[in-house]
């Protein structure tokens, strides 16, 4: 996988160039193109993938299933073909798996492959690297898988199944739907039952493709939560799958149009699903005009063409409750809280600091090097729009595509120019990111490498 921490960064700057307009479709939901090669991988029979991410977390997805013994191949009309090994019945990879910059990959890739009493070896990118993997190795050791791994449940690690694993009920302990899917996958090849205890809701991906496959999949309310409860054993049916427009990639495009002045953009094709909107719920309430037009269901999901106008903004609380459903998003709202009128304050917002990078230290650096105020507690981040002079700072991007993606937009439409050290890494999320801006108007170039500091 290309490691972006071992090869030259990649500076860009963006600048304002007058208003955005056009109409463009995001590439597939990067969540449901993991789950989507995952599950395909461990069915029976020949799956087809359409609107698949072809960024480089799911291409390392993709180079994995292959490397447990599943056929996957892009045909030339553009549809991937997926024929699985069964459940169970993945092979010994030949050589260490590296998921570069993919948290959800290695995660859910790690649930899948605790089923099979051989070793499997994970590591990725230097971001990667320093994330926390024992929210996943917690439950996976309680059904039996052995582990060894750097101090701190740190990549590189080794994982290897037992001859048969261990049904286990679990609470997720943190709102993380990688932990409920890496518990679930595993369940799929364990005798019995295995109950994934949800006390805050997440991204239900998961759940409904595994239904979509076959699984014996029920959800029943209980006290304090949802239980979901997995049949493991069965096999998983062949599946024809359509990829939704991914929401956290669109919030790049939504966000600018809102902020860049006279600008009136849509975006198409976009997955509504409700535990992923939440930042478009908070730029309504921020007095964002943005317009769902054409709701329509696609694979079970719903999706709708989203018009978005240039918008004068105010200042909001994000309830802490939100975040599960809009996460990633947090990054580009922190930029279109800048120009709202007041403060933005943003609650609950700790999981941030586990994520491609510390993102609220990485956010607020940025926005400050950019002349605007920010503030930050353990669980919060804060921002204050209206700044006389916006831009002109040089920001550190830390191997995230999202702080890189979120900063060129706010030289968009600041003052000066804003300059983002490494763009690179945004080919592992939304490699079309600048060709779709630059069809709206927007103008990038490439930047001098920053000083070494
Ligand atoms: C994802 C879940 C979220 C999110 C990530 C994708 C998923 O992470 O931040 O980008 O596809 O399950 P957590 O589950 O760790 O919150």
């Amino acid at each position: 996988m290309p490691d972006h921490s071992a090869t030259s960064p990649r500076p860009l700057r963006s600048s304002a160039a007058g208003p955005l307009s056009g109409r463009a479709r995001v590439p597939g939901d990067k969540s449901i193109s993991h789950r989507a090669l995952m599950l395909a991988a461990l069915a029976l029979g020949e799956s087809r993938i359409e609107g698949l991410l072809e960024g480089e977390d799911v291409l390392a997805t993709a180079a994995a299933m292959r490397a447990f013994g599943a056929t996957v191949t892009k045909g030339a009309d553009g549809i991937w073909r997926v024929t699985g090994v069964g459940v169970g019945g993945l092979l010994e990879p030949q050589d260490v798996i590296d998921f570069g910059n993919a948290g959800t990959g290695v995660r859910l890739c790690m649930g899948i492959a605790a089923s099979h009493s051989f070793a499997t070896t994970f590591t990725g990118d230097a971001s990667l690297r320093g994330r926390p993997m024992g929210r996943v190795l917690d439950p996976l050791r309680r059904m039996g898988v052995q582990v060894l791994s750097r101090a701190g449940d740190l990549l590189p690690l080794s994982l290897k199944g037992p001859d048969l694993l261990v049904p286990i009920e679990y609470r997720v302990p943190v709102p993380s739907a990688q932990v409920k899917s890496a518990v679930l996958f595993a369940g799929l090849n364990a005798p019995g039952t295995t109950t994934v205890i949800e006390t805050v809701a997440t991204r239900d991906h998961t759940e409904k493709m595994l239904a979509g496959f076959g699984a014996g999949i029920e959800i029943e309310k209980v006290e304090g939560g949802v239980a979901i409860r997995l049949e493991g054993r069965r096999d998983l049916k062949c599946q024809s799958i359509v990829v939704p427009g991914d929401p956290s990639s669109a919030a790049f495009l939504i966000v600018a149009a809102l902020i860049v002045p006279g600008s009136d953009v849509t975006v198409e094709g976009v997955l509504l699903n409700p535990m992923r909107v939440g930042l478009i719920d908070t730029l309504l309430e921020m007095g964002g005009d943005i317009a769902i037009e054409n709701r329509r269901n696609v694979g079970g999901e719903a999706v709708g063409d989203i018009r978005v106008k240039a918008s004068r903004l105010k200042g909001v609380s994000v309830p802490a409750e939100r975040a599960p459903a809009m996460i990633d998003e947090y990054p580009v709202l922190a930029i279109a809280a800048a120009f709202a009128e007041g403060e933005t304050v943003m609650n609950g917002v700790g999981e941030m600091r586990v994520k491609e990078s510390d993102r609220i230290a990485a956010m607020i650096a940025g926005l400050r090097a950019n002349g605007i105020e920010a503030r930050d507690g353990p669980e919060t981040m804060a921002v204050t729009g209206g700044a006389k002079e916006i831009g002109g700072g040089t920001v550190k991007t830390h191997l995230d595509h999202r702080i890189a993606m979120s900063f060129l937009v706010l030289g968009l439409a600041g003052q000066k120019p804003v300059t983002v050290d490494d763009a690179a890494p945004i080919l592992t999320s939304f490699p079309e990111f600048e060709t779709i801006l630059a069809s709206f108007g927007a103008r990038f170039e490439p930047a001098e490498p920053a000083l070494a500091t």
